[in-house]
């Protein structure tokens, strides 16, 4: 017999992906078709056209990612997917195309947290420990900003998350106001590094509040009433200097970074307390933090929390620039569940939304 391997689906929001893993971590063969070009026009994911776009692409996707691994169905151990949460379209393709090769090849099937991978994506680090759990975990994507204690992989206890906009969101829509190409999370980032991060005083939401809650609407509306006044809903006609797009996107990059920067020390503060002889131990605190989701790409975010992992004396691992956007690769983690025996009927349904 050969090794054992894993295909892995994901299909959550706009990324097509597929790879093949091997049980020891190695990636044999992957693909992501990216939906940017669909979307771009309309400013944001139509999942209408996601889940048609996911449609056409699952199979060859799957195809090439095998292909590159020069695996056959039957080789496979099992077939993993990502159920949830995310946009109902999406969703169903990729459950849809697993459940079927399941069915076909006649192999175990593995349903996925999507939110469980990204974090996982940090267990995937060159270097990290061997079991990187128990952690505080922080995922910071286009639909999420949450903090869990993450006892295992695969059991996350939920501490708090944000009570409206998520971070990438934002960052969207202010890339969307200063009329920045989609998806642009990325844009105000690089806009942000020409910029003077102390131009506008934008509001650290919540900063101050003992929980782990976030909200990031009211950061979004100062930097509306910004660059246009109170009032203004159509910003496509509106003239900004590119100074003032920098200015903008570096004040409201260091205000978002410096409320996720504030919450992660006290959350792993709150929580090193609870054991401090043997921070690590399993059922115990945790002096280890992990971060992942599209947002955790941004590079002022990365360099704040390290200076503050420094500073607090706190373990930090984040997810690698190319597993922080949605990917198949990080559904690695679908070996946890195979080693925890965790299966998922063929009648397995999705679970859409933002559910946490
Ligand atoms: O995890 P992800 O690919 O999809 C979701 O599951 O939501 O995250 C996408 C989000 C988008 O909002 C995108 O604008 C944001 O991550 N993003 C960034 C950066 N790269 C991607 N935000 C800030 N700085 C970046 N460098
Ligand atoms: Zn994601």
């Amino acid at each position: 017999t050969g090794p054992e391997l894993l295909l892995s689906i994901e299909s959550t929001c706009d990324e097509t992906a597929a790879a093949v893993i091997r049980r020891d971590g190695t990636v044999l063969g992957q693909c992501i078709a990216t939906q940017e070009t669909l979307h771009e026009q309309f400013g944001g994911v139509v999942p209408e056209i996601a889940a048609r776009a996911h449609l056409e692409r699952i199979l060859p996707v799957i195809d090439t990612a095998m292909n590159q691994a020069n695996v056959r169905g039957e080789d496979l151990t099992a077939i993993a997917v990502a159920d949830r949460p995310g946009l109902a379209g999406s969703l169903l393709v990729g459950v849809v195309a697993a459940k079927t090769l399941a069915l076909a090849w006649n192999k175990p099937l593995i349903a996925l947290n999507h939110l469980h991978a990204h974090l996982y994506a940090c267990q995937l680090i060159d270097g990290a420990p061997d079991d990187i759990y128990p952690a505080i975990g922080l995922i910071v994507s286009g639909g999420h900003t949450s903090l869990y204690h993450c006892h295992t992989a695969i059991e996350l206890e939920y501490l708090g998350g944000t009570i409206d906009d998520a971070a990438g969101e934002a960052f969207d829509k202010v890339a969307a106001m200063l009329s920045l190409p989609f998806p642009g999370g990325i844009e105000v980032a690089k806009l942000a590094m020409e910029g003077n991060d102390q131009a506008y005083s934008f509001p650290r939401s919540m900063i101050h509040d003992p929980g782990d809650n976030f909200s990031f609407s009211g950061l979004k509306t100062a930097v509306r009433y910004a660059i246009a006044g109170p009032g203004r809903q159509d910003f496509s006609t509106l003239e900004i200097s590119d100074q003032v797009k920098r200015d903008v996107c570096a004040s409201f990059e260091a205000a978002v970074v410096d409320v996720l920067v504030a919450k992660c020390r006290r959350a792993i503060k709150r929580h090193r307390n609870r054991n401090a002889s043997s921070p690590n131990e399993p059922g115990s605190g945790t002096n280890r933090l992990i971060v992942g989701g599209g947002v955790a790409a941004n590079l002022r975010l990365r360099r704040d929390l390290q200076a503050a992992a420094e500073k607090d004396g706190f373990e930090l691992w984040i997810a690698p620039p190319h597993l922080c956007t949605d990917n198949a690769v990080m559904g690695a983690i679908a070996w946890k569940k195979y080693e925890a025996d965790q299966f998922a009927p063929l009648d397995l349904d999705i679970t859409p939304g933002l559910q946490r």
